[in-house]
């Protein structure tokens, strides 16, 4: 029988052993399973069965030949991969073969790898991408990979990004990651979004934590088309992707809403705006990160599934609506999410570190909040797993739409700050009332600022 070590002990006995126990085998698990199994090659390793073996009529075992001929680096032989490159189909076998072109690093090669970057496959071109950047500070390899920032594939322009150009742009802010400017500290702004965030500066928030309106489907704000609404969003969260720190995440919690029909001879219309409002933050370097699905009692929902309970007929189905969606997003960076731990001190990371019973899945039970003032509050057990999940204790959290400002409450019992907007006076002076029945905001004074006054105070 094969086992590992015996696969092992064949391989060190050199000669051709190896290869005779590869020809014996009758079926292409096997010869795969010696292929996989041989680990590091030893100095005197014969590989002409390998070279053999990239004629087999299997993609599996000519992707395990390469694989092993890969192992030999310099002395692969780079004719026998390049010809086997040019007739072969199989996706994998072909990124392989330029990986192990790459490994060779030899300075010969480099046409050959220039030539890799027209391939119609971008995993073979970020292949080709390693295998040159061996060559460091080599001016002709740099002159061949810089144009490909703007290659139509996202992950090329990435890769040549990150190499050549990120590294040209300055931070313009100063201020440390883990800090934030006082005058934002647990400040509630009665202002139309837009006017307040003008007075706030680049990358100033760690966090920000939002239930936009649902177009008109409330009586809180009304817009005069949905494409008008979408771009008033658009125009709020390019803003939000200003003041956001490098790095840090924006959540979005939406659903598809009704509105409902005006007469019996029309039909109701639904909008999905969660999957409306995507495309714009993706274009304004928002990068998607997850979706989370909040999942509400049945019983707690509009019931619209009623009718079709009476009448079965294919086509009137509509279900009832019991999820909303988090929309997690985080601004785009070179950095790696390990580059903005760094940035906290060792008792800040202890001390936020999420402790037992946190949610494993994107599936999210939660009843929802009802209120006698506001029509759409968050219930406070949402608000507190993003803020744990998606900032550290100090942070600055933000929502422009504060409504009772949940968020703000929330967030000050977790030991971070926040920064709310709220246009409507009367949301704002419920914020106010419940300030008084609440000692959450009593640590840190909160202020309740018009605009004027939130200008006056960001001099
Ligand atoms: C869905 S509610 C948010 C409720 C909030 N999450 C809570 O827990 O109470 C949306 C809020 O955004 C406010 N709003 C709408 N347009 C605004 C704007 N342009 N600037 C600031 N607030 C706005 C509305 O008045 C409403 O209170």
């Amino acid at each position: 029988m094969l086992t590992k070590e015996y696969i092992t002990e064949v391989k060190n006995r050199g000669n051709s052993d190896i290869a005779t126990l590869v020809n014996a085998q009758r079926d292409v698990g096997s010869i795969n399973y010696i292929l996989e199994s041989l680990g590091t090659l030893p100095n005197d390793f014969n590989p002409d069965f390998l070279y053999n073996l990239l004629r087999h009529n299997h993609s599996q075992v000519r992707l395990n030949a390469v694989k092993n001929i890969a192992k030999l680096n310099g002395k692969s032989d780079t004719d026998s991969l390049y010809s086997l490159y040019q007739q072969e189909t199989d996706t994998s076998v072909r990124r392989e073969i330029v990986s192990a072109i790459g490994r060779q690093r030899k300075c010969k090669n480099k046409p050959l790898l220039y030539s890799f970057l027209t391939d119609a496959d971008p995993k073979v071109i970020c292949q080709a991408i390693r295998g040159l950047l061996v060559f460091e500070n080599d001016k002709e390899v740099e002159e061949h990979l810089r144009p490909l920032v703007n290659h139509e594939n996202e992950m090329v322009r990435t890769v040549i990004y990150k190499e050549y150009f990120a590294k040209e742009k300055t931070n313009k802010n100063s201020m440390p990651h883990a800090e934030t400017y006082d005058f934002l500290k647990n400040i509630v702004v009665n202002a139309d979004v837009l006017d307040a965030l003008k007075f706030v500066p680049d990358e100033s928030v760690h966090l920000t934590f939002t239930s936009p309106p649902y177009y008109n489907a409330r009586d809180y704000s009304i817009y005069p088309s949905y494409q008008a609404y979408l771009e008033f969003l658009d125009k709020v969260f390019q803003e939000t992707h200003r003041i956001t720190k490098e790095g840090r995440f924006l959540i979005v919690n939406t659903s598809p809403i009704i509105i409902p029909r005006i007469s019996r001879s029309h039909s109701s219309k639904r909008y999905g705006i969660p999957f409306d409002l995507h495309p714009y933050l993706v274009k304004n370097g928002w990068e998607f990160i997850d979706d989370i699905v909040w999942l509400k009692p049945e019983a707690s929902v509009k019931n619209r599934v009623g009718g079709f309970m009476q009448h079965r007929k294919p086509l009137g189905y509509k279900p009832n609506s019991v999820t909303e969606y988090l929309m997690v997003y985080r601004k785009s960076t070179e950095k790696l999410l390990d580059w903005n731990i760094r940035s906290y001190d060792t008792k800040t990371v202890e001390e936020s570190k999420v402790s037992d019973g946190y949610e494993t899945s994107n599936v999210w039970k939660i009843d929802p909040c009802f209120d006698k003032v506001h029509s759409a509050i968050f219930p406070v057990e949402l608000c507190k797993r993003v803020i744990q999940y998606y900032s550290y204790k100090g942070d600055l959290v933000f929502d422009p739409f504060g409504g009772s400002g949940t968020m703000g409450r929330t967030a000050k019992a977790l030991e971070r700050s926040f920064f709310l907007t709220e246009q409507e006076s009367k949301y704002f002076e419920y914020m106010q009332s419940k300030q008084k029945d609440s000692q959450l905001f009593n640590e840190r004074k909160t202020q309740f600022l018009t605009l004027e006054q939130f200008k006056e105070a960001a001099k």
